[in-house]
């Protein structure tokens, strides 16, 4: 949520870490703050708001060769300028930022207070920097040491001081954090968006670990002091990747890329001569497949509705019972594992703290849990048994839409690889590969007539409610059209089955309430089309997506944005696009901040 950067080496590091803060803004942003060694102490500077106020407090002439840097998202004390890190010993001469959540955080103030400690924020961060104080003598790596024990909870903290200058400490238990290594020069980061521009050559730490970095090295022990080797990898994401590339905003940017995100997901894993897939990193034998019994897919907010997806399509393809379920709800409900049960964990960052820890909650009770990650070196794709990386390209608006797709694509190939194990025919197989294959080009088309979506947002950016219904493969789709909308534009919005809308939702319908249907060609055409029925017989504005050549749904309903044709479980890919791209317009029209909308932050790494 939070982002970190740290600095150390020739270069002034005032200027790389707001550079780095600026990149890492997408993750926290009420507030933003840099400490940097100056003339042997420490100059700290801090401020809410956004980091073009915190560029505006820094003197032009603020040259030093270390420092560490923070965007925050406030979780304890409220945002202002003291509650924004760095936070500070008593001397002034320790800063500390920090990500994640120190749970002990009152008794160790109690405990600081009463040996003499000020304390001048209401954070749980900055006990941090006086228990480190309490332990410092002239070595920060030791005092770092001897603190951490004492620390409940989460964190990645990084810290410097100004009696052991042009040294960075750096540790790691439930917040990531990646050593860069350049020339000379080392980086301290909480993502490597805030590195890529200086280093393609990175170290990521694990739980339990703490790097000492000075220019010219790095040393990794854990809390005991016992050495670690570590194993340099090579950052794969380009500068340009992670820059807007002439588009007004992440967010758009990352709607437009899908069809090349999607193609992404695919490469490489599709086996045209046998009809199947091919997904290195499950970590699993063909007998071990061929036994499954379920799949569980756990998830959080859309990489849970691209779980939903998921499951109807084990379900549907291989015939594979298959559950989705809220990984917040899994971690705390002593959760039954069952043999021959495969686990997905799907997350577009790898960090969201509730999938990260019900993972490792099944994993302790001998569940195997793959990972459907994004982010390379991620914490679910480095602890989980194995996985699939979809290859979306960073993913920088904090609404994710890139990676539903490409999350889904990967259920379409895995869905296909069980079934060719069991009972789907070579040529049923080809088929399925042909219409995956088409899809990027069906998504393109949808992207060519954004005009449209945006005409008809401005026509509809005005209600305060909205229903977005679907049913079967697209019900979850649905679910996510609304949470797109209510995230972005702050409208209330619901998704509901189409079908469930007469057990109550219906009695919210009246001329200001509109829906949005998505309405495949597929056996529930008709049901859905009774549905609008009765929503329209109340008075309510309907918005349909539905299959071009549908003629009669013109009739009924008030608008219609019109989507290529497919097999009925391809549904997905081209019904959601639309949805986004309505509720990016939405969002416009109404002048909200697209890419980092109120109250919410990327990667949510606390519960
Ligand atoms: C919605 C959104 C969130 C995330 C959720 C899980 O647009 O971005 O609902 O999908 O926080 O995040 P990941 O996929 O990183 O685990």
């Amino acid at each position: 949520m939070c982002g970190i950067i740290g600095y150390c080496g020739p270069r002034n590091a005032t200027q790389i870490l707001v550079e780095g803060l600026k990149r890492l803004e997408y993750r926290g942003y009420d507030s933003a703050g840099i400490a940097v060694g100056l003339n042997g102490s420490l100059k700290v500077i801090k401020t809410k708001g956004k980091i073009k106020e915190l560029r505006q407090k820094i003197p032009g002439d603020m040259i030093s060769s270390y420092g560490i840097g923070h965007t925050r998202w406030a979780t304890h004390g409220v945002v202002n300028d003291i509650n924004a890190h760095p936070h500070t010993d008593c001397s002034g001469n320790l800063a500390i930022v920090h990500n994640g959540i120190i749970e002990n955080y009152e008794s160790l103030k109690n405990m600081l207070e009463s040996e003499g400690h000020i304390f001048h924020t209401d954070t749980d961060s900055e006990i941090i920097a006086h228990l480190i104080e309490k332990y410092f003598n002239d070595d920060l790596e030791k005092a770092v040491k001897e603190a951490l024990p004492l620390l409940k909870g989460t964190y990645g903290i990084v810290c410097i001081h100004a009696k052991d200058p042009g040294r960075i400490v750096g540790a790691r238990n439930g917040s990531p954090l990646v050593v860069g290594i350049g020339k000379d020069e080392m980086f301290l980061a909480s993502d490597v968006t805030a590195i890529i521009a200086h280093t393609k050559k990175a170290v990521y730490l694990e739980d339990g670990e703490v790097v000492f970095i000075k220019p010219e090295d790095f040393i990794t022990t854990d809390i005991n002091d016992k050495k670690i080797t570590k194993e340099i990898e090579q950052i794969t994401w380009e500068l340009q990747e992670i820059e807007k590339d002439g588009f007004p905003c992440f967010m758009e940017k990352e709607i437009m890329e899908q069809p090349e995100s999607i193609k992404r997901a695919m490469s490489g894993r599709i086996d045209k001569e046998l009809a199947t897939a091919h997904l290195g990193g499950l970590n699993l034998s063909t007998k071990e497949l061929i036994n499954l019994e379920r799949v569980k897919i756990i998830a959080a907010g859309t990489s849970f509705y691209a779980g939903m997806v998921g499951a109807y399509l084990l379900e549907a393809i291989p015939r594979i019972p298959a559950i989705p379920e809220l990984a917040s709800e899994v971690r705390y409900k002593n959760p039954i594992i069952e043999k021959n049960t495969l686990y997905f964990a799907v997350s577009q960052s790898g960090e969201t703290i509730d999938t990260l820890f019900a993972m490792k909650e099944l994993q302790r009770k001998g569940a195997t849990v793959l990972g459907i990650c994004n982010v390379v070196g991620s914490s679910i794709a480095r602890d989980s048994d194995g996985g699939v990386y979809i290859h979306s390209g960073p993913e920088i608006a904090v609404a994710s839409t890139k990676a539903f797709t490409s999350q889904i694509t990967v259920f379409y190939l895995f869905s296909l690889l069980l079934a060719r194990m069991r009972d789907l025919s070579f040529s049923a197989g080809e088929k399925l590969i042909t219409d995956l294959i088409s899809i990027p080009l069906k998504v393109e088309n949808v992207l060519s007539r954004w005009q449209q979506l945006k005409e008809m947002a401005i026509k509809y950016a005005h209600y305060k409610d909205f229903l977005f219904l679907g049913r079967g493969v697209n019900y979850p789709v649905a679910l996510e059209g609304a949470l797109k909308l209510k995230e972005i534009s702050y409208i209330h919005a619901e998704g509901y089955s189409s079908a469930e809308i007469k057990h109550g939702p219906i009695a919210l319908i009246n001329e200001e309430t509109p829906s949005v249907f998505l309405v495949p060609d597929d056996e529930l055409r008709e049901k859905i089309i009774s549905n609008i029925k009765e929503v329209k017989a109340r008075k309510g504005k309907v918005i349909a997506i539905s299959v071009e050549g549908d003629e009669e749904i013109k009739d009924i309903v008030d608008d219609v944005f019109e989507i290529p044709a497919t097999h009925e479980l391809f549904y997905p890919f081209i019904m959601v696009v639309p949805l986004q791209l309505f509720a990016y317009y939405c969002a416009l029209e109404l002048g909200r901040n697209v890419d980092q909308p109120r109250n919410l932050a990327k990667s949510v790494t606390v519960e």
